[in-house]
């Protein structure tokens, strides 16, 4: 089976084409990054705009990629939710309008499931069940996976988003949006233990998370000790440590309170290199194993979602006709898929 997959739910167009034998056969990405920064954050009709400029043009170029026409595929996966409306609807739109001049099914794809499956695109797969580390720019979530589609949430952010607290922060220290990962190569040049953050609810029983607090920590940092070069490092190398020791702590609880030994990161911040480190050292101690997408699939893509809607189209899981997106959508009303 083929699929063209359509991701268009925030500030990147990304168009793959997936074969369920011979792998990824095109992957296109045009990130909208340079048209949001003026503003410090993602301009929704800005980025609608864009996406409709950009999807068919990049759908072209990934039928040439792959060296097949659109009788080649068996499919279109979209995201359909949650993500900005327009957005959402831009990528919809094209993908039931091309569905039907093809006269191929369709399936809609939740965002969070693309992430989540996205390390099944590398040679080593995790087998079900797993615990799954989703952080991106929107979402932090701790899930339970029994299966594709099998999902219930241990844990999630009660205020921003990790990617969220990483943009923030990244912008009080004067770095571009969005500045994830321009903060932690700043905080490699950070000296450890001259700032120490706090570890937002790891005192008390639970799995949700909290990182709202730590921009402020990082505001007051700034205002008391002032900004110069190497302050900005050492408060970027504590921000980061809290986060990343924070998602750590949470994630070691999920596994000992479930008794599972396979731990899934992905999302924009698992591309993080501390994060990957501290996950992969957290595992070796604890007998277990860890596993995440190359980088270019941790951020949005149309790889996962090409490789989400395959396993929904091939459980039968396609739509009518209508256009309908969802911006806000939990994770656990998924259909489970038995194949
Ligand atoms: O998954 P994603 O591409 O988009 C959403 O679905 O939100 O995640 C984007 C987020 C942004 O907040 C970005 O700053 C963050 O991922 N990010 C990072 C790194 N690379 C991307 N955060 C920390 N460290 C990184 N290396
Ligand atoms: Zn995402």
């Amino acid at each position: 089976m083929r699929v063209l997959g359509i991701e268009t739910s925030c500030d990147e167009t990304g168009i793959a084409i997936f074969d369920d034998q011979q792998g990824i056969l095109a992957h296109q990405l045009y990130s909208q990054i340079k048209l949001h920064a003026d503003y410090g954050g993602v301009v929704p009709e800005l980025a609608s705009r864009d996406h409709i400029r950009k999807t068919l043009p990049l759908i072209e170029a990934a039928l040439q990629q792959a060296g097949c026409r659109s009788e080649d595929l068996d499919g279109i996966a979209y995201t359909a939710g949650p993500g900005l409306v327009g957005a959402l609807l831009v990528g919809a739109t094209i993908a039931r309008s091309l569905a039907m001049a093809w006269n191929k099914p369709a399936v809609p794809v939740h965002h969070m499931e693309g992430h989540l499956l996205a390390p099944m695109l590398e040679e080593r797969v995790p087998e079900f069940p797993f615990i799954a580390l989703l952080v991106s720019g929107g979402h932090t979530l701790l899930v339970r996976v029994d299966g594709i589609g099998q999902y219930q949430i241990l844990g999630e952010s009660i205020d921003d988003a990790a990617g969220e607290a990483f943009d923030k922060t990244a912008k009080l220290l004067g770095l571009d949006y969005p500045g994830g990962a321009a903060l932690a190569r700043l905080a490699e040049q950070g000296t450890a233990g001259r700032f120490v953050f706090p570890r937002p609810m790891t005192d008390r029983p639970g799995l949700d998370f909290s990182f709202s607090g730590l921009k402020t920590f990082a505001a007051n940092t700034i205002h008391s000790q002032g900004s110069d070069d190497q302050t900005r490092a050492d408060i970027a190398h504590a921000f980061q440590s809290a986060v990343v020791d924070t998602l750590a702590i949470k994630c070691k609880r999920a596994l000992q309170e479930t008794g599972l030994k396979r731990l899934v990161i992905a999302g924009g911040v698992s591309a993080n290199r501390e994060l990957r480190s501290q996950l992969a050292e957290l595992m070796h101690k604890l007998g277990g194993e860890v596993f995440y997408p190359r980088p270019e699939f941790c951020t949005d893509n149309g790889a996962m979602i090409a490789f989400a809607g395959m396993q929904r189209l091939k459980a039968g899981h396609t739509t009518g006709l209508e256009i309908v997106v969802q911006p806000r959508w939990n994770l656990e009303t998924l259909a489970p898929v038995t194949l």
